[in-house]
């Protein structure tokens, strides 16, 4: 039997396919389709310490191969979360990482402290929406204040500590090796690309909010060059996404330098989507004799 096991910053999860925040609510409306404990980990949507509506729709738009979104991190409050959906979550049988975005750096403080204290496996700190006019990206796109968020999570958090890059920046390496010596444990990529649509009958934008975060298949090979520059520049391990919707997308991030593998756009087409991509990956490691999904880390053969 083929190991699917991977360890992500000492936590083992059962197999390397994590749904991404955003993308699965707190995992409600997919425990009708299957068991989540088929899951190598959850990551909630993302929280913020008081609740959101998020941004005026229309909020998503279909894009050639993705989707561009603006929701602008509606979700109930961290409060509501440690309260109402951790219990639920904590008897799911997969591994629970909290995605929690900070205005400032006590509400990060704040935020790791309560999803710590909540029974949450692992956080994983945002600082790439592109959605919101107050944080998000605004943390993301200088070593310096990805750095200080990442500090201010780890002054708090008990749990390993991921740290969301954004693809919106001149040079992502720069960002992870800032994150990596502030104490991050892991790092997680790519979060969406900023991308806008015109209706050229109105001529205004198709989203409400002008612009959006570009993801789906479209940005695979992005997320993949990018994995591999971080990879090379840092030690800490990798949590990689974007465009995932097969088991061969999966071994192609996982090659390029990802230790696990987030499924997300996907899941608005095909619930069962990260089923399958566990089940293809699992298949491909089989046929190609590879004992343990761990061995794929990195093992790409550069020119
Ligand atoms: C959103 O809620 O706007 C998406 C979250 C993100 O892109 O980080």
């Amino acid at each position: 039997m083929t190991d699917l096991r991977v360890n992500l910053a000492g936590v083992m999860l059962k197999n390397p396919i994590v749904v991404a925040s955003g993308t699965f609510g707190f995992g409600h409306e997919f425990a009708d389709y299957y068991d989540l404990s088929e899951l190598g980990a959850i990551c909630a949507k993302g929280l913020t310490v008081a609740k959101k509506d998020g941004n005026p729709p229309p909020r998503i738009a279909e894009t050639p191969s993705g989707i561009l979104n603006s929701v602008g991190l509606q979700n109930p409050g961290v409060d509501y979360f440690c309260a109402h959906e951790m219990p639920y979550l904590k008897q799911s049988g997969t591994k629970i990482i909290a995605n929690i975005s900070g205005n400032t750096l006590d509400e990060f403080t704040e935020l790791a402290e309560k999803v710590s204290a909540a029974g949450v496996d692992l956080i994983e700190v945002n600082i790439s929406c592109p959605n919101v006019k107050c944080g998000g990206l605004a943390w993301g796109t200088q070593p310096e204040s990805a750095a200080a968020a990442t500090a201010a999570v780890k002054k708090a958090a008990t749990v390993p500590v991921i740290v969301k890059l954004s693809p919106n920046v001149t040079d992502i390496t720069a960002i992870a090796r800032a994150v990596e010596a502030a104490g991050a444990d892991a790092v997680s990529l790519i979060n969406t690309i900023l991308g806008m649509r015109i209706d050229v009958n109105t001529r205004r934008p198709v989203l409400r909010n002008n612009m959006g975060g570009l993801s789906g298949p479209a940005v695979l090979p992005v997320a993949v060059r990018m994995i591999y520059q971080v990879a090379c520049a840092v030690k800490i391990p990798i949590l990689g996404m974007g465009g995932v919707a097969s088991g061969a997308d999966a071994a192609e991030l996982m090659l390029a330098g990802a230790t696990a593998v987030a499924v997300g756009t996907a899941l608005f087409q095909n619930p069962y989507a990260p089923i399958h991509v566990r089940d293809e990956l699992q298949a491909y490691l089989e046929q190609h004799n590879i004992p343990a999904a761990s061995a794929l880390t990195g093992a790409v053969m550069p020119y």
